[in-house]
């Protein structure tokens, strides 16, 4: 009997897993551009437009490792710049873009 309830989690979960959608598991770096475009140009330069108010992303993806990019995309830890908000997947997106940006000058 334990058995059998053992083999009903397993199954279960399985099944769960075979029907978790790609784009949940897999970051989308096009998506994260998008994002980065919108909500980040304000400050930063995204792909040569933006401001000087703060450095490039493509020198803050150099600079920094994937788990400082992910920490100030994920809840933005200095003074200047706001609290954005975004869902874990848009925050994957975004730190997938931002590692892109470490192939380019
Ligand atoms: C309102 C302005 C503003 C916006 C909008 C903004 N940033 Fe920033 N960000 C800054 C400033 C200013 C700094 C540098 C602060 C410093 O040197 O301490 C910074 C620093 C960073 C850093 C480095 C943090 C660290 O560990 O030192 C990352 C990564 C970053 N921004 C990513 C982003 C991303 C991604 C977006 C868009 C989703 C974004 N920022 C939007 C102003 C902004």
């Amino acid at each position: 009997m334990r058995n059998r309830v053992l083999f009903a989690a397993i199954a279960l979960g399985l099944g769960l897993a075979a029907a978790r959608p790609v784009s949940a598991a897999e970051p989308d770096p096009a998506h994260g551009r998008v994002l980065a475009q919108r909500l980040c140009v304000s400050c930063h330069v995204v792909e040569g437009a933006g401001t000087d108010a703060a450095p490039t992303l493509a020198a803050l993806a150099r600079e920094k490792s994937d788990a400082s990019l992910r920490l100030a995309t994920a809840s933005p830890h200095h003074a200047y710049m706001p609290p954005l908000d975004l869902s874990q997947p848009d925050i994957g997106d975004l730190v997938a873009y931002l590692r892109t940006l470490r192939r380019h000058p």
